[in-house]
C-alpha cells in the first residue's frame, strides 16, 4: 500500500494540512515536538512524495530539462554542473538530455520532458537537422543557450566573432603572416561567427585568407587529429581552432608529421575547458563564462516559470584570451606590418 499524507498524520495524531506543511517546510505555526514526530514516522515508513499527485495540485514537479548537444564534450558539461548547481539551490532537480546535436534526439527529448511534467527546459539547440517553424512551439518555458534560434532569441550567447577576432589578432601581432582555420560545422551559428571574427582580424591587419587552410568538420579530437594531415604541409605557421577539442587533436596529430607545437606552428583554441590549460604544451583559448552562462540561464528560467509573460532580454557575455604555451611569436625575419 502507497503510504499517503493521511496515513502519516492518523499515525502523528495531526491534521493532513500539518503534515503537508512539515513536508513542505511551511511549518513555522507548527511545534517542535509535533515537527519531530512527524519527521520521524516518515523516516521510519520510509514516506517519498508523490510528485506526479503533488503537480496536479500544484502544477509544478520543482524539475527542469536540461538538453545540450555532446555530453562527452567538457564545455557541455561545465555548463551542466552549473546549470545543476543553480537548480539545486532552489530546489529543482534537472534532467540532463544529450541531444547528439542532432535536431531529431532534441525533438524527442524536448516532447519526453513534457510528458513528465517538467516546469521548463535550458535548451542548447541542435546544428544537425533542420528546423520546422514548430519546432520553436514550446510546451513549457525555454531558454536558450549557447546557440540562439531565429526568431526566438531569449537565452545565454556570448560574442562568438570578437572572441575568435582576439585569437586572431594575438597570432598576427606576434608575427603571423600565413594562418590557417579549422572549424566545427560550417552550418553551426557559432563557427559561422567564429570564422567571421577570424577572417575580419586577417582583413585589419592586410592579410589575404587562403580558404585552401580553411578546414570544417567537428567540434571533437577526432577532427583535430584529422586536420593536423592537412595542416602539416600547408605553407602555415598559426592554426585558429574554433574550439579547444579541436586544438587538441591538431597539436597531437602534427606531432605525427614532425610538426611541434608551438616550434613549428602556433595553435589556439576556444572555450577554455580544463584539458586545454594541462595540455602539454598548454593552449592559448578564448575564455567562456560558463559558470556565469549557466547559472544567468537557469535563473532565466525560473524567472519564466513564475512568469511566463514575462519580457526578458538576452544575455551577451564577452570573452577572454587566455595566453598560454601553444602560440609564440613568428622567427624576427618576417617583415613587421
Ligand atoms: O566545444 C563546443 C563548442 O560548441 C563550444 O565552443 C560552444 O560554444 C558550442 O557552440
Amino acid at each position: 500500500m502507497r503510504l499517503t499524507i493521511k496515513h502519516i498524520a492518523q499515525m502523528a495524531g495531526v491534521s493532513n494540512a500539518t503534515v503537508s506543511r512539515v513536508i513542505n517546510n511551511r511549518d513555522a505555526g507548527v511545534g517542535e515536538d509535533t515537527r519531530q514526530r512527524i519527521k520521524q514516522i516518515i523516516r521510519e515508513q520510509g514516506y517519498r512524495i508523490n510528485v506526479i499527485a503533488k503537480s496536479m495540485v500544484t502544477r509544478r514537479t520543482n524539475s527542469i530539462g536540461l538538453i545540450i548537444p555532446d555530453v562527452s564534450n567538457p564545455f557541455f558539461s561545465d555548463i551542466a554542473k552549473s546549470v545543476e548547481a543553480t537548480a539545486e539551490a532552489s530546489g529543482f532537480t534537472v534532467f540532463l538530455c544529450n541531444s547528439d546535436d542532432t535536431l531529431e534526439r532534441e525533438r524527442r527529448y524536448i516532447s519526453a520532458l513534457g510528458d513528465r511534467g517538467v516546469d521548463g527546459i535550458v535548451l542548447v539547440p541542435a546544428s544537425i537537422g533542420t528546423r520546422e517553424p514548430d519546432d520553436l512551439g514550446f510546451i513549457v518555458p525555454v531558454v536558450l543557450m549557447d546557440r540562439p534560434l531565429s526568431g526566438r532569441n531569449v537565452g545565454v550567447y556570448i560574442d562568438n566573432a570578437h572572441g575568435e577576432y582576439l585569437a586572431t589578432e594575438l597570432l598576427i601581432k606576434e608575427g603571423h603572416r600565413k594562418l590557417a582555420f579549422c572549424g566545427g560545422l560550417r552550418s553551426d551559428h557559432n563557427v559561422a561567427n567564429r570564422f567571421k571574427g577570424f577572417r575580419q582580424a586577417c582583413s585589419d591587419y592586410g592579410i589575404e585568407v587562403n580558404e585552401d587552410t580553411c578546414l570544417f568538420g567537428e567540434f571533437t579530437v577526432q577532427a583535430g587529429i584529422s586536420h593536423s594531415e592537412q595542416i602539416a604541409v600547408m605553407d602555415v605557421s598559426a592554426c585558429v581552432c574554433a574550439n579547444d577539442l579541436i586544438a587538441l587533436g591538431l597539436i597531437a596529430g602534427l606531432k605525427k608529421f614532425g610538426k611541434l607545437v608551438p616550434n613549428d606552428i602556433s595553435v589556439t583554441g576556444f572555450d577554455n575547458i580544463l584539458l586545454s590549460e594541462i595540455n602539454s604544451p598548454s593552449i592559448t583559448t578564448v575564455r567562456q563564462p560558463t559558470i556565469e552562462m549557466g547559472a544567468i540561464a537557469t535563473r532565466m528560467l525560473f524567472d519564466l516559470i513564475e512568469k511566463p509573460e514575462l519580457k526578458i532580454l538576452s544575455k551577451v557575455f564577452q570573452t577572454e584570451l587566455v595566453i598560454r604555451d601553444s602560440t609564440r611569436p613568428f622567427p624576427a625575419s618576417q617583415p613587421s606590418l
